[in-house]
């Protein structure tokens, strides 16, 4: 009697601990909160609870530095958003479930994007569940303003700041900044693509070869990065992303730039997109496609057994949450077989642009959004540029010296 007693407790305690799943993300935004219960509800389906830890913080700094404390603590969570090269960082270190068989199961290696599969395949086989791909090089436009200051939408960054400044003469807000240090350093990515195309863009910011952060283009990027600043004052210090893009919604700012999670929380805040508020690649980076990826990495601890990691991974793989997840999330699907129809025009736009850009070798990885180097260098490099834009007294000459160093001390 006394066995049967502890066998059931012991069974229900497991069911209990694997019927509640703790997820580690930065998504907090209406949007994010939205294609949250989409994931929410996936699981539910499957009779897996969600416990959110949601670190506050867009770009995932804040949770990255999170995660590595509680590895170090011996607390992991359950599963954790993580992007880029840092999924095979934390599967070296040992303590990531590998979903071989959810990869088979769904047939990752037939439907997913190429790019996909080398960034969540390691030696180990699928070492993480990929979920998003988003564009970050978009241009966001408040047709009824551009309309009220008659003006074009515009396709080169001189172009840009004579629009900028027609707003600012109208007592509008020209440009709707998130003020964080990614915020500022995608937006510097958007301006070296500009100033230097792609294949400058990947030797400056993702090799960080000497010649290339010493360079004109560099500079002519920081200067305009430095005139954006002008146009922004007063500077709103600490402004999410989210808030900015309320000012987008609220027709008081002309321009947003930046990832289409935008997209997420203008569709989750009604608005009509593209006819309200349009999206267009940034300036003078048509043909260029600047992404980052979302994927979650199932972690190895004592009471999350691999088998429950593949549950887990295969509720979350299934085809048709991934198309919705993603037609919420303003992002577009992994999978390569995944009807766009009824996806939002920018979206299927991110699609169509993704696939032209790789075959031309156009496609490349956000630095700022942990898509390229190491996570050091990279809050490192984003905090020189967000330093340079908030304070007039750092030089050109200053900032490329320190990201430099930085380059070399990596
Ligand atoms: C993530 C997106 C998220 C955005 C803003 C990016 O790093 O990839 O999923 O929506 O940050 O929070």
């Amino acid at each position: 009697m006394k066995k049967t007693l502890l066998t059931m407790i012991i069974t229900s305690f497991s069911a209990n601990s694997f019927a509640e799943v703790e997820f580690l993300h930065w998504w907090t935004s209406k949007g994010e909160i939205k294609a949250l219960e989409a994931l929410e509800n996936q699981l539910q389906h499957h009779d897996i609870q969600l416990r959110h830890s949601a670190i506050l913080g867009g770009g995932g700094d804040s949770a990255m530095t999170v995660l590595q404390a509680r590895a170090l603590a011996g607390n992991t969570p359950d599963v954790a958003q993580i992007e880029g090269p840092s999924i095979k960082a934390w599967d070296d270190v040992g303590i990531v479930h590998t979903i071989n068989e959810t990869a088979l199961k769904h047939q990752w290696d037939e439907n997913l994007h190429p790019l996909t599969i080398s960034i969540n395949k390691s030696a180990n086989g699928y070492v993480a569940l990929p979920i998003t791909l988003h564009r970050l090089n978009w241009m966001w436009v408040n047709h009824r303003l551009l309309d009220q200051l008659e003006l074009q939408v515009p396709t080169t960054w001189p172009e840009m700041f004579q629009a900028m400044e027609k707003a600012q003469q109208a007592n509008l807000l020209p440009l709707a900044v998130g003020e964080q240090s990614w915020q500022i350093a995608s937006l510097f990515e958007s301006l070296v693509i500009a100033s230097g195309g792609v294949d400058f863009y990947h030797k400056a910011l993702v090799e960080l070869k000497r010649d290339h952060i010493d360079s004109e283009q560099m500079r002519l990027a920081l200067r305009q990065l430095r005139k954006i600043a002008s146009f922004v004052e007063p500077l709103q210090p600490n402004q999410n992303w989210d808030t900015a893009t309320q000012s987008l919604i609220d027709n008081k700012a002309l321009f947003q730039l930046g990832g289409d999670w935008i997209l997420g929380d203008l569709l989750a805040s009604d608005v009509k997109v593209p006819q309200q508020i349009g999206c267009y690649p940034a300036p003078q980076s048509h043909s260029a496609f600047l992404y980052n990826m979302d994927s979650f990495i199932f972690m190895d601890a004592p009471d999350f057994s691999q088998q429950q990691a593949v549950e887990v991974a295969n509720a979350l793989a299934d085809k048709t949450f991934q198309a919705r997840f993603n037609q919420i999330k303003g992002s577009v699907p992994v999978r390569t077989d995944i009807d766009l129809s009824a996806f939002n025009p920018c979206q299927r736009q991110s699609a169509q642009d993704f696939i032209q850009a790789s075959k031309n070798g156009l496609a490349i990885p956000s630095m700022s959004d942990s898509m390229a180097v190491n996570p050091i260098a990279q809050q490192a490099i984003n905090s020189e540029i967000f330093n340079y834009y908030r304070n007039p007294n750092v030089t050109e000459e200053a900032v490329l010296r320190r990201i430099i160093a930085i380059a070399q001390s990596t």
